[in-house]
């Protein structure tokens, strides 16, 4: 870890009115879920995530796809919030705007008690049809896998955003917007290759916020930010929030 932390980087913490921040796979790493480039174990080890979280396949092989992510869901079920999504719940209480924008779908940030989040690539946890998009809650029991909209006889899928598929217009359209107006913007855990949510941070250095990312790898946008602290979300997050905002 990159301590101390650079000053100009705390005052500007103190100082900031609006921090948004973007989150990746990277952050719920250390609550056990897997991120995305790295390989599969087990079960799945014999497939590419990127082949499994698109149309296209769930056309091809819907029992598998939907199997895949009922996997990943029971997964994620058992994970807890991490101190990395805990440490932004804290900074969150500390200035007066926040914007949280995350790429993952596991929903550990609200259970962490974040407030202001932005889901770009939906939620594992949701089920969708997919024929017709309609959010669908319950259906009735059988033994197809999928199972079948209770509406129109459908396919259900997750309501999550596959490789092709839009990103939902008003959660990308709020997110770009806070990327625009912060003073701080963070890229925490993320790769930064998928688009949109890669132009995000580009977006934050064009409009003049200070920019940092948190990631124990380098990524296409470590050269770019002013701060690149190496290291896990979960031991980075804690100490820098401390540091800012030292416990009274
Ligand atoms: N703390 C911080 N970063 C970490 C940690 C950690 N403990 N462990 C891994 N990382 C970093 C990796 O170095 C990598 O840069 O997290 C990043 C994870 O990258 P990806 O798996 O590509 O995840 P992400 O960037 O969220 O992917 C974006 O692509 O697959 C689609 O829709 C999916 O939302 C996903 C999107």
């Amino acid at each position: 870890m990159n301590l101390p932390f650079p000053n100009q980087l705390i005052e500007a913490l103190k100082n900031a009115t609006h921090i948004a921040v973007l989150t990746g796979a990277g952050i719920s790493a250390e609550s056990g879920v897997p991120t995305f480039r790295e390989a599969q174990t087990g079960l799945w080890a014999q497939y590419d995530p990127q082949e499994l979280a698109t149309p296209q396949a769930f056309r091809r092989n819907p029992k598998l796809v939907w199997e895949w992510y009922a996997w990943r869901r029971e997964l994620v079920a058992k994970a807890e919030p991490n101190p990395g999504h805990l440490a932004l719940v804290a900074l969150e209480s500390k200035v007066p705007q926040f914007t949280l924008i995350t790429q993952n779908v596991d929903g550990l940030h609200e259970r962490a008690g974040s407030q202001a989040i932005i889901e770009l690539h939906g939620n594992i946890m949701r089920t969708k049809c997919f024929e017709n998009g309609r959010l669908v809650n319950s259906w009735p029991a059988t033994n197809d896998v999928p199972p079948h909209c209770p509406h129109c006889g459908g396919m259900l899928r997750p309501d999550v955003v596959w490789f092709g598929e839009s990103l939902p217009y008003e959660a990308l359209e709020t997110a770009v917007a806070s990327t625009q107006t912060c003073d701080i913007f963070f890229s925490i855990g993320t790769s930064a290759l998928v688009q949109p949510a890669a132009s995000l941070p580009i977006k934050a250095i064009q409009a003049g916020a200070i920019t940092v990312e948190i990631n124990p790898q380098p990524t296409p946008l470590t050269t770019h930010v002013d701060y690149a602290l190496t290291g896990s979300a979960g031991s980075v997050l804690p100490a820098l929030v401390a540091a800012a905002f030292p416990p009274a």
